[in-house]
C-alpha cells in the first residue's frame, strides 16, 4: 500500500505530460510529436482505447520498438502486449529462449511479463549475446543486471552490454514463467524534431513541400517522392546533407528509408551522430551494386547524441530517418524527467519509481555499491558456496559447488558431506559424470549425529530405472534398529537423469538405506540439510555491549548472522559475535526472517573466553503454536561450544529469540530450513495456481511424477488395478493373474503361471536356474545342465547315477557300500564320522543335508587320507551327512539309515 501511494505521488510530481487536443489523427503529445502505435486508436493522451499496442510496439503509450517482433523467431503469441495468460511454451528439455536477427542491434533493457508474481528469484535471469550466429563466436553475458518492478507481474531488466548482437539468449529457472517478452529497441527520438538540409529541391512540377527536410521525420517511412514524404536537399553539385536535431538522447540505432520509387539515392551515404560539435559516431555505408531500400545501423556504446546528419556525394533522397534511443541515465518517461533523489541513478522508465532489485549490489535502490566478495544477490544476502567464484547472481563460474553444498546456486547444505560411514566416493564428489560401477544391493549411509530429513536428490546415469528407489531410515546408529519408511513419498523429475524425493519423516535419523535399481547407476546423491535462513537477516538485542576499548559494532546483534564460521571469528576481537549490554535485566537476542519450515538450530559460543556464555540459554520460536519448538538448556557447566537443536516436527518459524539470565554472547546462529509447502525458491515464492499446495523447491514446477497415481500434480487418483508406475502409464504384465499388479512396483499380485517367475512374472530364468526368484540352480547333474523354470526338472534327463526328474538325488545301492571308517576333520564340522575309502573305488565323497543331497565333492582320495578335508564355502549348514561311494549307487531313500560312523 505504501509503495503504491509513493508510486502515485511520483506519478503526479514527475509526469509533466500535457494533454493536447487538435493533433492529426494518429498523433498525440504537447507538440503532437508522438505517433500512435495502438492496435485500434489512441485517445488524446496516447493511451490505447483497447489497451493493445500494434504489432512491433510495446510499453508506455506503445512508444517502444519491440525487437522481439523483428526477430526471426518471434515468440510472443500476443504480439508483444503484456499478457500473463498466454505464455511462452518451452520444450521441457529446452533450458533457454533464443532469438536471432538478420541485422545487428544494441541492448538497453527488456521487459518480461510473468505468469506469477515477481519475486527475488527473477534475478536468476541470465542474458547472453552473440555478434554472429556462428559456432566459433562465443556468448557474452550481460553484466550488472538491475530489475525494475513495473507491476506485480511485470519487470524490466537492464544490464551492461556495449556491443552489438544478432542473437540473444535468456537462461535461468524463471524463463519458464515468461508469458510475454519485449526487447526494447528504443523510441524514435527523431520524429517531428527540427531538421535542416543543404537547400531544398524544386522543379517545375514540384514545390518545396515535396522535398522539405521535415518530410524525413514525418513518421511515414515507406513512401515515394510524389507523396510529399521524402526529404530532398539540393545544393547544386556540392555535397548534400540532411540533419535532425533533438534533445540529448542515448542513441542505439538508426533506420534509413530510401525512396520506394525511382532511382536509389542513399547508397554509399555517410552518417554522423554528435553532441554539439563533438562527433560521437560515424558510419560510412559500403556502396553496394544491389542497393538496399532500408538501412538498419546499430550504434554501439550508447553515447549521448543530439544531432544526426546524413551526407552524400551527388543526389540525396531520404524518405524517413528513424533514430532509436533512450532517455539518458537518471531520467525517465517520454520527456526524460529527472529521477528523484530516492534513486537518482536508476529509476523505472515508465513512472520514475524506485522499486528496484539489484543483485550484486548491497544498497538498493541506489545500487551503486557492490557486494563484498563471497556474497551475492539482492542486498548481498546470499553466501557464495561455489568451488571457484560466484557471479553477481550466484552462479558458479566453473559450475561446481564447494564441498558440503549443492543445488540451486549451491544454497542447500549437503548432509552427504557429513556422513561418517564412508560411502562410495563417486556419489558425493559433486561430479555427475562419475557413477557407481559396482552393483551394490544397497547403499547405507550413517551419521555420527542425528539429522532431520526433508528431501534428497539423485543423479543417475541410466534413466530407465530412476524411479526404482526405496528409501528407509533408522533412528539409531545400530544396524539392528527398526527401519522407518519414506512416508508420503513425492517425486520431482528435475531433468531426465535427476530426481528429488521427499519423505514425511517426522523423527530424526542416523542412518539411511537406499535400495532399488536406481542405485546401480547412481552418479550423485545429495541429502538436503536445508538452507541457512538466518543469514544476514534482521536482528536485534536487548542492548549492546560497549566499553572504552570496544565500540558497539564489535558486539552488535547482526554479528551473529554474518556467516563467518571460521573458528577465528568465534573470538570477541574479530567483531563477529553479538554481545548484550552489561547490566541488562532480561537480555535477549533475536532474528526475524521469512516464514520457513525449520529443521535445525546451531548456536556457536565464543572460544576465546573460559566462561561459558551460553549455558542455560532458552531458545523460543515464533509464531507460537501448541507444538512450537522451544528449548531450554540444562544449566550444567559442561564445556560445549556448539549447540545443535533439532526440530523433526519442522515447525514454521519466522522469529527466533534467545534469552539468558545474565548476558548473552553469541558468535553465530545458523537456522536451517526449507520454504513452507506451497512455496519455492530462495525467497519462498508461492507455487502457481496449477499446484498451489506443492511445487518443486528450485523452480516452482508442479509435481510431474505420481508413482501409483494418475494425475500430477495432485497425485490422488490411484491407478486402475491393471496399471502401475509413474502416472499409471504402464500396464501390468499379461503374466499377472487378471493383469493385476502393485500400482507402484508393477509386481504381480499373483503369477498367472505361464512358466514365468519373479515379481512381475515376466522373467524367464537363465537356462541353468529355476524357481520363483530364479535363484535355484538346475542340478549339476542335468544332462545338459538346463531345467524347467517352474519345477527344476532337467531337460534331457540326468547324468548317470542321478534320479530323474530333477537329478538332484543319487541312486544309491546299500549293498555295495564298502568303505572302511576313518575320521577326517572337516571345516566347520567336528562331530561327524566319515568312512574313508579302502580302495580307489571309494572315489567320490557325497555331502548331503539331512533332508536333501546338496553337493558332490570331488575328492582326491589319496590326499584325503593325509589331509583334512575343506568343504566349499557355500556349504554352511551344520547338519551334514557325508558318505563315500563306490562306483555303484545307492537308493537315497535308504541313505538315512546307512550307518556312517
Ligand atoms: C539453447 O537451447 C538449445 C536447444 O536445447 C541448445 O541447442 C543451445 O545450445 C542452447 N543455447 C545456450 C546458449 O545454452
Ligand atoms: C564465423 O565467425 C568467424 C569470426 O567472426 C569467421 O571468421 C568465420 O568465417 C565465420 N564462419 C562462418 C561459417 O560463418
Ligand atoms: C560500457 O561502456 C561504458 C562507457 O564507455 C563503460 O563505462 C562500461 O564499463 C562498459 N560496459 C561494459 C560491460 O563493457
Ligand atoms: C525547432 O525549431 C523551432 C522553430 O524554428 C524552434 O522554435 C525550436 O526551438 C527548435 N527546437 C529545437 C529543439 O531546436
Ligand atoms: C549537426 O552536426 C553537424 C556536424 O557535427 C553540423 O554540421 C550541423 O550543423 C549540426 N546541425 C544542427 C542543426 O545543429
Ligand atoms: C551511491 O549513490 C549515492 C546517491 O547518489 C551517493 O550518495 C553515494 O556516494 C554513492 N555510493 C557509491 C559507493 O558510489
Ligand atoms: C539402461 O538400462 C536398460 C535396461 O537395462 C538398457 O536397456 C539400456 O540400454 C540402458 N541405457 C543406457 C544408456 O545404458
Ligand atoms: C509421526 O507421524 C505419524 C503419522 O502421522 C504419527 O503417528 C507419529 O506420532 C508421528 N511421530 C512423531 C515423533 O511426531
Amino acid at each position: 500500500m505504501l509503495i503504491f501511494s509513493i508510486l502515485c505521488l511520483l506519478f503526479f510530481m514527475g509526469n509533466t505530460f500535457v494533454l493536447t487536443r487538435g493533433c492529426d489523427t494518429g498523433w498525440f503529445g504537447d507538440k503532437c510529436q508522438y505517433k500512435c502505435h495502438c492496435e485500434s486508436t489512441c485517445d488524446i493522451s496516447g493511451d490505447c482505447v483497447d489497451n493493445k499496442c500494434s504489432p512491433g510496439w510495446f510499453g508506455y503509450k506503445c512508444q517502444y520498438r519491440d525487437l522481439v517482433h523483428l526477430s526471426k523467431n518471434n515468440i510472443n503469441k500476443n504480439r508483444g502486449n503484456i499478457d500473463t495468460k498466454t505464455c511462452i511454451e518451452l520444450d521441457s528439455n529446452n533450458d533457454n529462449i533464443t532469438l536471432q536477427w538478420d541485422d545487428l542491434y544494441v541492448f538497453t533493457w527488456l521487459r518480461i511479463a510473468l505468469g506469477q508474481e515477481i519475486s527475488e528469484l527473477i534475478t536468476d535471469l541470465q542474458i547472453l549475446f552473440r555478434r554472429d550466429i556462428n559456432k566459433t563466436v562465443s556468448y557474452v553475458p550481460c553484466q550488472n543486471k538491475l530489475f525494475y518492478v513495473i507491476k506485480p507481474q511485470t519487470i524490466d531488466v537492464r544490464c551492461d552490454f556495449n556491443g552489438t548482437f544478432k542473437e540473444l539468449v535468456l537462461k535461468g529457472k524463471t524463463i519458464q514463467w515468461i508469458c510475454t517478452l519485449n526487447i526494447n529497441g528504443g523510441r524514435n527520438v527523431a520524429l517531428k524534431q527540427n531538421t535542416t538540409q543543404s537547400g531544398t529541391y524544386t522543379d517545375r512540377s514540384h514545390t518545396e513541400e515535396y522535398s522539405n527536410s521535415s518530410n524525413a521525420v514525418d513518421g511515414k517511412a515507406l513512401y515515394s517522392f510524389k507523396e510529399k514524404s521524402c526529404a530532398h536537399p539540393y545544393s547544386g553539385n556540392r555535397k548534400q546533407f540532411w540533419s535532425v536535431k533533438f534533445p540529448h538522447r542515448v542513441v542505439t540505432g538508426y533506420v534509413l528509408y530510401d525512396r520506394q520509387d525511382g532511382a536509389e539515392n542513399l547508397n554509399g551515404f555517410k552518417l554522423t551522430a554528435s553532441t554539439g560539435n563533438e562527433i560521437q559516431f560515424e558510419y560510412i555505408d559500403e556502396k553496394l551494386k544491389l542497393p538496399k531500400r532500408i538501412y538498419t545501423i546499430p550504434h554501439p556504446h550508447k553515447s549521448p547524441v543530439s544531432n544526426v546528419t546524413i551526407y552524400r556525394d551527388g543526389t540525396l533522397n531520404v524518405c524517413e530517418v528513424e533514430v532509436y534511443g533512450e532517455c539518458p541515465p537518471g531520467t525517465w518517461g517520454l520527456n526524460c524527467s529527472q529521477c528523484t533523489a530516492q534513486c537518482p541513478h536508476n529509476c523505472q522508465v515508465d513512472d520514475g519509481s524506485c522499486e528496484i532489485l539489484c543483485p550484486g549490489f548491497s544498497n538498493p535502490p541506489f545500487c551503486n555499491q557492490t557486494c563484498d566478495s563471497g556474497w551475492f544477490g539482492d542486498g548481498c544476502k546470499y553466501k557464495c558456496h561455489c568451488e571457484d567464484k560466484c557471479d553477481t547472481s550466484g552462479y558458479c563460474t566453473n559450475n561446481m559447488c564447494s564441498d558440503g553444498w549443492f543445488g540451486y546456486k549451491c544454497q542447500y547444505r549437503d548432509l552427504m558431506y557429513l556422513v561418517s560411514l564412508e560411502a562410495n566416493r563417486v556419489i558425493f564428489d559433486n561430479n555427475d559424470d562419475t557413477c557407481i560401477t559396482s552393483k551394490p544391493d544397497s547403499i547405507i549411509l550413517r551419521w555420527n549425529e542425528a539429522y532431520v530429513f526433508t528431501w534428497l536428490r539423485i543423479v543417475v546415469k541410466n534413466e530407465t530405472f530412476i524411479t526404482d528407489l526405496k528409501i528407509q531410515f533408522q533412528k539409531n546408529e545400530k544396524q539392528s534398529t527398526q527401519f522407518l519408511a519414506c512416508q508420503n513419498q513425492r517425486l520431482y523429475l528435475v531433468d531426465s537423469k535427476t530426481m528429488d524425493i521427499w519423505c514425511d519423516l517426522n523423527d530424526t535419523f542416523h542412518q539411511l538405506t537406499l535400495t532399488g535399481k536406481a542405485i546401480l547407476s547412481l552418479c550423485t546423491l545429495n541429502v538436503n540439510g536445508g538452507r541457512n535462513v538466518a543469514l544476514k537477516q534482521n536482528t536485534s538485542q536487548s542492548g549492546t555491549y560497549s566499553s572504552a576499548r570496544s565500540k558497539e559494532d564489535a558486539a552488535q546483534s547482526s554479528n551473529a548472522v554474518d556467516g563467518k564460521l571460521d573458528a577465528k571469528y568465534f573470538t570477541f576481537k574479530e567483531k563477529s559475535c553479538a554481545h548484550t549490554a552489561v547490566g541488562d535485566k532480561n537480555p535477549f537476542w533475536s532474528v526475524q526472517f521469512l516464514p520457513h519450515l525449520i529443521t535445525e538450530y546451531v548456536l556457536y559460543d565464543r572460544r576465546d573466553h573460559k566462561v561459558e556464555n551460553l549455558i542455560g540459554f532458552t531458545l523460543t520460536t515464533f509464531p507460537k503454536t501448541d507444538k512450537s519448538f522451544y528449548f531450554k538448556d540444562k544449566n550444567v557447566a559442561v564445556e560445549k561450544k556448539i549447540y545443535r537443536l533439532l526440530d523433526p516436527r519442522k515447525n514454521i518459524v519466522s522469529n527466533v529469540t534467545i534469552t539468558r539470565k545474565n548476558y548473552l554472547n553469541i558468535c553465530e546462529v545458523e537456522i536451517y530450513g526449507e520454504c513452507p509447502t506451497g512455496t519455492w525458491g530462495l525467497a519462498c515464492t508461492n507455487c502457481s495456481q496449477d499446484c498451489p499446495n506443492e511445487c518443486h523447491v528450485e523452480d516452482g514446477r508442479c509435481v510431474n511424477l505420481c508413482l501409483g497415481f494418475t494425475n500430477p500434480p495432485s497425485c490422488d487418483q490411484p491407478c486402475e488395478k491393471t496399471e502401475y508406475g509413474i502416472n499409471c502409464t504402464k500396464h501390468c504384465s499379461d503374466n499377472c493373474t487378471n493383469n493385476e499388479c502393485d500400482s507402484q512396483t508393477g509386481e504381480c499380485l499373483e503369477c498367472s503361471g505361464n512358466g514365468t517367475y519373479s515379481g512381475t512374472c515376466d522373467k524367464r530364468c537363465d537356462n541353468s536356474y529355476w524357481g520363483e526368484f530364479c535363484n535355484e540352480s538346475c542340478s549339476l547333474n542335468c544332462a545338459n545342465q538346463t531345467c524347467d523354470q517352474e519345477t527344476g526338472d532337467c531337460y534331457g534327463g540326468c547324468n548317470e547315477g542321478y534320479k530323474p526328474p530333477d537329478c538332484m538325488e543319487l541312486l544309491i545301492k546299500r549293498s555295495e557300500v564298502r568303505c572302511p571308517h576313518q575320521k577326517p576333520t572337516i571345516h566347520g564340522m567336528t562331530d561327524i564320522d566319515i568312512t574313508p575309502p579302502v580302495s580307489s573305488k571309494c572315489a567320490t565323497p557325497l555331502v548331503t543335508t539331512s533332508s536333501s543331497l546338496l553337493q558332490i565333492l570331488h575328492l582326491n582320495v589319496q590326499s584325503y587320507s593325509n589331509k583334512s578335508l575343506e568343504l566349499a564355502d557355500t556349504i554352511t549348514d551344520d547338519s551334514y551327512d557325508i558318505a563315500f561311494l563306490s562306483e555303484t549307487w545307492f537308493e537315497k531313500s535308504e541313505m538315512s539309515q546307512e550307518p556312517l560312523s
